[in-house]
């Protein structure tokens, strides 16, 4: 994955085994219906707002979303939805692009933490991995096999059990909300549903953004053999999102590859991620989305005319869904 500016300017606060506040908010009520839904973008003087009620940490929203040609674990059944990008996240970047993760260690639930520190460096506090009972089980014991079901279908790893990856999904970025903190679930807050709240909140994003129908409208199709031009796909993506998302490239670089050879361009050539970007008005949960183009270098792929390649998933890799 590319990597992207970093800043870490939080961390959890743990007070004999109970999470403090994040950012500050009070353990009442939030009802946010009452108060006045802010933009997340600029930010806004968080001591003015109810930051459970509009987004004043991470305002600057990434939904992801994976084109992989395997799991690794098909032998246990985990597959690949056919003509579909599969989830990988809703991230909270700071609005000038920089972002922070693991920002509540009381909440980590990721087996395998990437960086294994909050800063990715040696000086960072350690993100011990996580040995409980998989954040699945959270969902099941909410009652909500109909979701889990769901995620099993269309949020998928590779190389790790879905569940793992959730887990590395919500302890990395959703702590970093200040809209998904436990205290804004109020009094009554039920173990783990912040979790369910963010699940729910991804995947909401996620329908709204068909990458495969949207690309297949513009006749971009996997294939093994024809090549596709990055700006191609950028222009079929923003012809329907409304806004240049983000492209992202694995693989091997253009100027390592025959055809490529000589080249400066060294961007990669295998099409498999996608970011959209978009601010919110009030929180997340509400959906009240103002998509913008993707900040940054807006791709990782080779700009080259024809250099890279959208593959058909591996024999076997695919469930009819
Ligand atoms: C918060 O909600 C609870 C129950 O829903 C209620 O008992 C309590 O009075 C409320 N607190 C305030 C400050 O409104
Ligand atoms: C933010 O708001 C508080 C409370 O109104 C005020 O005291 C403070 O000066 C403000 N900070 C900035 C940077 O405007
Ligand atoms: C980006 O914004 C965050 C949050 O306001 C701040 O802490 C950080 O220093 C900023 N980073 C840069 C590179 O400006
Ligand atoms: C993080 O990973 C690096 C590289 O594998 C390792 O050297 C380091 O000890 C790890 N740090 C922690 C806190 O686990
Ligand atoms: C590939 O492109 C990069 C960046 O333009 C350049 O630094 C590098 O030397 C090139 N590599 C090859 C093998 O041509
Ligand atoms: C397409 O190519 C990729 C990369 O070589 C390979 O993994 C995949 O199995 C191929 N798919 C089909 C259907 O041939």
């Amino acid at each position: 994955m590319v990597s992207r500016s970093f800043t870490l300017v939080a961390g959890a606060t743990v007070l004999n085994g109970v999470v403090a506040s994040l950012y500050g908010e009070s353990p009442l009520n939030h009802t946010c219906i009452l108060e006045k839904p802010l933009l997340s973008c600029p930010p806004t003087n968080i001591s003015t707002v109810d930051s459970c009620c509009s987004e004043a940490f991470g305002g600057l929203l990434l939904a992801t979303q994976f084109w992989d040609t395997y799991t690794g674990l098909e032998a246990q059944g985990q597959l690949l939805p056919k003509k579909t990008w599969t989830l990988h996240g809703l991230w909270p970047d700071f609005c000038n692009g920089s972002y922070t993760q693991y920002c509540d260690l009381g909440r980590q639930y990721d087996p395998d933490p990437s960086p294994n520190t909050t800063t990715g460096t040696p000086s960072g506090t350690p993100v011990i991995p996580y040995t409980g009972p998989d954040i699945g089980t959270f969902v099941e014991d909410a009652g909500r096999a109909d979701l889990k079901g769901w995620m099993n279908k269309y949020w998928i790893a590779q190389n790790q059990p879905n569940p793992d990856f959730w887990g590395h999904e919500f302890s990395k970025h959703a702590t970093c909300f200040s809209t998904f903190d436990v205290p804004c679930y109020g009094p009554h807050y039920r173990k783990h549903e912040d979790v369910i709240d963010f699940f729910e909140t991804t995947i909401m994003y996620y329908l709204r953004l068909p990458t495969y129908k949207w690309l297949t409208s513009s006749h971009i199709v996997p294939s093994n053999s024809t090549t596709y031009s990055v700006s191609r796909i950028q222009n079929a993506l923003k012809k329907k999102y409304g806004h240049l998302p983000y492209v992202g490239c694995s693989g091997a670089r253009w100027n390592e590859t025959e055809q490529g050879r000589g080249s400066m361009d060294n961007g990669r050539t295998i099409l498999s991620e996608v970011w959209y970007y978009f601010h919110v008005l009030g929180r997340p949960q509400d959906g009240r989305w103002r998509g913008i183009d993707a900040t940054g270098s807006g791709t990782s792929c080779a700009k080259a005319d024809g250099a890279v390649k959208y593959l058909k998933r591996t024999l076997g890799s695919e469930f009819e869904n």
